[in-house]
């Protein structure tokens, strides 16, 4: 796979136009205020499904995306930007197995920006994730989500994703256990 590459163009479902594409090097700045809206989201909606709980420099992240940068180009990973308005709004991606016996198999992670969320574009990032990781050789993909969730795993289930099993309590927030569901699917 190559970086920057287009996959495809949609409306969202108020109107907006949405490139989804691979992520490219000229993203960084975009992907610093991306992760760090998050970290700062997570503090005043506890109830999101996000766990990241430190601010990135932009250091941080530029190493972060010379390793996705590299994975995508060695087929590692396989990630899907959506792209509004020429600014990042939503990052997903699927990490190949590293193991002999595990590089069929893939870890997925998903997140779309406050303001895009609920306008179909989580929903087409994962058809697209599953259709190119299918045509990167890969036969299954878990991922893992917060039983406190119920807007991404209605989105993992219309993308064929069902419960392969749950984690009681792994999550402790704001004094608080929450299960942890991991689903899976075949590609
Ligand atoms: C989860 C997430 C990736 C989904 O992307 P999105 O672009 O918001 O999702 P879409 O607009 O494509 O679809 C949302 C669907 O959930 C439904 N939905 C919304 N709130 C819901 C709720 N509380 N319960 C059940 N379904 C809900 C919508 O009706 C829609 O389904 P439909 O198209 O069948 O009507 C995005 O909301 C997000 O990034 N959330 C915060 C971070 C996060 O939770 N990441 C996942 C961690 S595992």
């Amino acid at each position: 796979m190559k970086t920057g590459r287009i996959y495809r163009r949609f409306k969202s479902s108020n109107g907006e136009s949405v490139t989804l594409r691979a992520l490219r090097w000229e993203d960084l700045d975009d992907c610093v205020a991306f992760i760090n809206d998050l970290v700062g989201e997570k503090n005043t909606e506890p109830n999101l499904g996000i766990i990241a709980d430190r601010k990135q420099t932009r250091e941080e992240e530029a190493k972060w995306l010379a390793n996705q940068l590299t994975g995508i180009e060695r087929g590692s990973i396989v990630g899907v930007v959506a792209e509004l308005g020429g600014r990042l709004a939503g990052n997903s991606s699927v990490t190949r197995g590293s193991y002999e016996d595990t590089k069929h198999h893939g870890y997925l992670g998903i997140a779309i920006s406050k303001k895009h969320r609920d306008r179909g574009i989580g929903l087409e990032m994962m058809r697209t994730l599953i259709k190119e990781s299918r045509k990167a050789g890969l036969k299954t993909i878990e991922l893992e989500v917060f039983a406190n969730n119920p807007r991404a795993i209605h989105v993992y289930e219309r993308t064929g994703f069902r419960e392969a099993g749950r984690i009681p309590k792994k999550m402790l927030r704001n004094g608080k256990f929450i299960d942890s569901i991991v689903m899976a699917r075949e590609l």
